[in-house]
């Protein structure tokens, strides 16, 4: 059959060759020569040693040896798939960006859906929040809504992500746990850490062990600004609502299913696009004023609160459906590179002080990951339908340096790009004064409240695997006191899950509850 046109022939000592026939493409080196053998090294006698002059196989070696670039430093697991956003819901009074100009108005995207704390061989199921980054190609630019299926986050300032990240992986002298939340550094970190409490909660419920990536939900997490035409600024919370329903599995189905299948989430994405089900979410917007962020009982700026519901309804505006897998994945899913700090004109940041670290975060590592400040000219990363000019020049793997003599602003050769003010990004203008110091404001202190609401907020059987996890993961940590700083925080939350869970895991005694609000070191007279 198609095999027999490969099998050109034996050599003499019955070695198998390939070799190119009619209408089957050449194979050459990077420099374009045509081998003629690629089953055998140039070698003199036979075995005999191989040569130094064997530019064939040292140069496919040589690039062999060059294939791994490093892993993101989190969120290293994860998949890719193409698609469009359709706007649904017009919002020209309230932003210019430009997906959201008209009804009917159809934006290129990508997005890439991943666990947080393995590493890029890790299980699917592992009880993780997930991310989801979606990068718009607008006419105006690439707008990146770098966000995670849980819409609080740990922290409340980007200073604590590298020990929050170093806690969650594996530790430093045994090299694990890897994959799972829970362990004994992690929860030492937790229990050290209140604003953790309303994060940890979604944490250990259903919302971490997701049936598929189609079946989960997603948030922008911090509050942003949207800037209409004339300046004017409206607060917005972003949310992707799956139309495939919110669904998640139990532990038991997790653990089977990693080692049945441990690549069932991609597995799964592949295949609905493949199939033609195309996945879908709703971008549902909150959006709020000054007013309303200056009556709400926390700081709207806080990434470990969420704005209720009830107070502020989610608008859809939107939908997003994924249509094309990617044609190479190291090409698209590896590469592709999103940032918080990746706005257009009509979306600007706010000084949530996650978001601000963030900003500086993403656009530094991938210069470490992708190796040169080119990568945005790869095609995942490259603008769409507008275009780029710029007098950025040289740097490794440059292929887009401009033509001619011109390579800086101003020049009166009457040549080049130039700044427009009308049409630019301009920032939104926001009047700051105040000390400068290391302060975290009171409206950040209250770590508990939401926590309970979100606990409140289950039904009953989710609060029992709630309970469940909180009790299975603190029981693989092995220091009692760390689990009973843990119980001492739950005591703040839900005193009957504080009972579930020093019950479970055999504590001598119930702590007493976490002091609700810590000194921190702001606090203490100068
Ligand atoms: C990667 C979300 C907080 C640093 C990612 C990715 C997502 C994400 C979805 C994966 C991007 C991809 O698929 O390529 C979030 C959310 C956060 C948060 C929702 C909080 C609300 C932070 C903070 C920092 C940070 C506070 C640092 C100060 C990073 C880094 C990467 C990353 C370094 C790897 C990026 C890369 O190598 O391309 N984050 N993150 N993140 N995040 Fe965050």
């Amino acid at each position: 059959g198609s095999f027999e046109h490969l099998v050109s022939d034996y050599g003499a000592g019955g070695e198998f060759h390939q070799h190119a026939g009619e209408g089957d493409p050449r194979l050459t080196t990077a420099q374009g020569v045509t081998i003629s053998d690629n089953q055998n090294s140039l070698r003199v006698g036979a075995p005999g040693p191989t040569l130094l002059e064997d530019f064939v196989l040292r140069e496919k070696i040589f690039h062999f040896d060059h294939e791994r670039i490093p892993e993101r430093v989190v969120h290293a697991r994860g998949f890719g798939a193409h698609g469009i956003f359709e706007c649904t819901k017009a919002l020209g009074d309230i932003t210019r960006a430009a997906p959201f100009q008209a009804e009917g108005t159809i934006t290129e995207t990508f997005v890439r859906f991943s666990t947080v704390a393995g590493s890029k061989g890790s299980p699917d199921l592992a009880r993780d929040v997930r991310g989801f980054a979606v990068k718009f190609y607008t006419d105006e630019g690439n707008w990146d809504l770098v966000g995670n299926n849980i819409p609080v986050f740990f922290i409340q300032d980007a200073i604590k992500f590298p020990d929050l990240v170093h806690a969650v992986k594996p530790a430093p002298d045994r090299g694990f746990p890897q994959a799972q939340s829970a362990h004994d550094n992690f929860w030492d970190f937790i229990s050290l850490t209140p604003e953790a409490m309303n994060m940890v909660m979604w944490q250990m419920s259903d919302r971490t062990i997701p049936k598929s990536f189609r079946t989960m939900e997603g948030f922008g997490v911090h509050t942003f600004r949207f800037v209409n035409k004339a300046g004017k600024s409206t607060f917005v919370k972003f949310h992707w609502k799956p139309k495939q329903g919110l669904q998640s599995v139990l532990w038991d189905e997790a653990l089977k299913i990693n080692g049945f299948d441990p690549d069932r989430h991609r597995r799964d994405l592949w295949d609905a696009i493949k199939a033609g089900d195309f996945p879908e979410w709703d971008l549902g917007v909150q959006l709020f004023d000054e007013d309303f962020a200056d009556s709400f009982d926390f700081d709207v700026l806080d990434p470990t609160k969420i704005i209720p519901e009830e107070l502020v309804p989610v608008e859809i505006v939107g939908t997003l459906t994924l249509d094309r897998v990617v044609d190479n994945f190291f090409e698209e899913t590896e590469q592709v590179a999103f940032c918080t700090q990746n706005v257009v004109p009509g979306i600007d940041f706010t000084d949530d002080p996650l978001l601000q670290g963030r900003n500086f975060s993403y656009l530094d590592t991938q210069l470490k990951r992708l190796g040169s400040p080119n990568f945005t000219k790869l095609a995942v990363n490259a603008p769409r339908g507008c275009p780029v000019h710029n007098y950025q020049q040289d740097g490794h793997m440059q292929t887009g340096n401009r033509k001619g003599r011109v390579n800086y602003e101003p020049n009166s050769w009457g040549e080049g790009p130039r700044a427009h003010p009308l049409e630019g990004y301009v920032s939104f203008v926001v009047k700051e004064e105040g000390e400068k110091r290391r302060l975290r404001p009171e409206s950040f202190a209250d770590h508990y409240s939401q926590a309970r609401q979100f606990y409140i907020s289950q039904t009953p059987a989710e609060q029992g695997h709630i309970a469940n996890a909180l009790i299975f993961e603190l029981s693989k940590c092995q220091v009692e006191d760390i689990r009973a700083r843990v119980v001492a925080h739950l005591l703040n939350i839900d005193g009957a899950l504080a009972e579930t869970v020093c019950t479970g895991l055999g504590l001598a005694e119930m702590p007493d509850p976490a002091p609700a609000a810590r000194p921190t070191r702001q606090d203490l007279p100068p």
